[in-house]
């Protein structure tokens, strides 16, 4: 009888060092996700304050100028000063919409959201606003290919990764050039692809495109934080999608996004 009793609590135990043992994985990996969360957080802070700089000085001077500027009524100089002042304070509300983006990403309260929309339309819309920021004849074409444009998608994650690589394809390559923009439809997928004829990305670089922060080194002083793609490729694997890229240096880079849905 003491036996079996014996073998009763030494079951128990095994039992308990088992769940203790379990609940302290679960701990640790809590604390390795925290401690990722506290490193992307101290990278964003160095980074910002290193990206913040430029367009906060441009943005002193211009109003600095604007002072100047008023007494004579020299309104086209006002104008100009006030647009370089938008476009500063756009560039630091996109740093800071990424990085919203990623922590809203890293804390898994991003939901995907399927609504029927026509695609053509909507890509049509992206265009226009794009058009606006792209460069001197940078000239963005807009093709769909399908027999519907009708598609069940995430409409505000699919335009963000968009808007994300048109950005991309205008800020890497120059002026006087063609960004391709393709949606193609099929039964259960949507594919994109935006493709530049801009300085391409070098091969040794490829495959970090995707970790946050990373930039490949022929960006030289083109400005970027490295967080639009890490956000592209999040939100495509959260639809369930795929992204893939081809690109060669000084010639060009594609990018292209493969998303199913469902189709009732
Ligand atoms: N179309 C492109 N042509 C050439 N290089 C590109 C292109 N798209 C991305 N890259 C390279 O990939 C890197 C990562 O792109 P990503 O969009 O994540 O960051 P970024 O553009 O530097 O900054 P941001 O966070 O403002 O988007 C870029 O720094 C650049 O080196
Ligand atoms: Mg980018």
């Amino acid at each position: 009888e003491l036996e079996d009793k014996i073998r009763e609590r030494t079951q128990d135990l095994v039992k308990l060092v088992s769940e203790l043992q379990s609940a302290k994985e679960h701990v640790n990996a809590l604390f390795e996700k925290e401690k990722e969360l506290n490193q992307l957080k101290t990278r964003f802070v160095s980074m910002a304050s290193h990206e913040f700089r430029t367009p906060l000085s441009s943005i002193q001077l211009s109003a600095t100028l604007i002072d100047k500027y008023i007494p004579k009524l020299d309104t086209e100089n006002i104008e100009k000063h006030t647009g370089k002042i938008k476009n500063a304070v756009g560039n630091l509300t996109t740093i800071l919409n990424d990085f919203l983006s990623l922590e809203k990403l890293e804390a898994g309260r991003v939901e995907v959201n399927p609504i029927w929309f026509n695609v053509v339309r909507f890509a049509e819309e992206i265009v226009e606003e794009m058009q606006l920021i792209s460069k001197q004849d940078q000239h963005i074409i807009y093709e769909h290919k399908g027999t519907s444009a009708e598609v069940n998608l995430d409409n505000n994650l699919l335009k963000n990764c968009i808007i994300n690589l048109i950005s991309n394809a205008v800020k890497y390559s120059g002026e006087n050039t063609m960004i391709q923009f393709n949606s193609i439809l099929m039964d259960n997928e949507l594919l994109i692809e935006i493709k530049d004829n801009g300085i391409g990305i070098p091969d040794v670089d490829q495959q970090n495109l995707f970790e946050p922060f990373f930039r490949a080194h022929n960006t030289g002083s083109i400005p970027g934080t490295g967080l639009g793609l890490n956000i592209v490729k999040r939100y495509v694997s959260l639809m369930q999608g795929e992204v893939s890229l081809e690109s060669a240096q000084n010639i060009g880079t594609t990018i292209r996004l493969k998303i199913p849905f469902t189709n009732h």
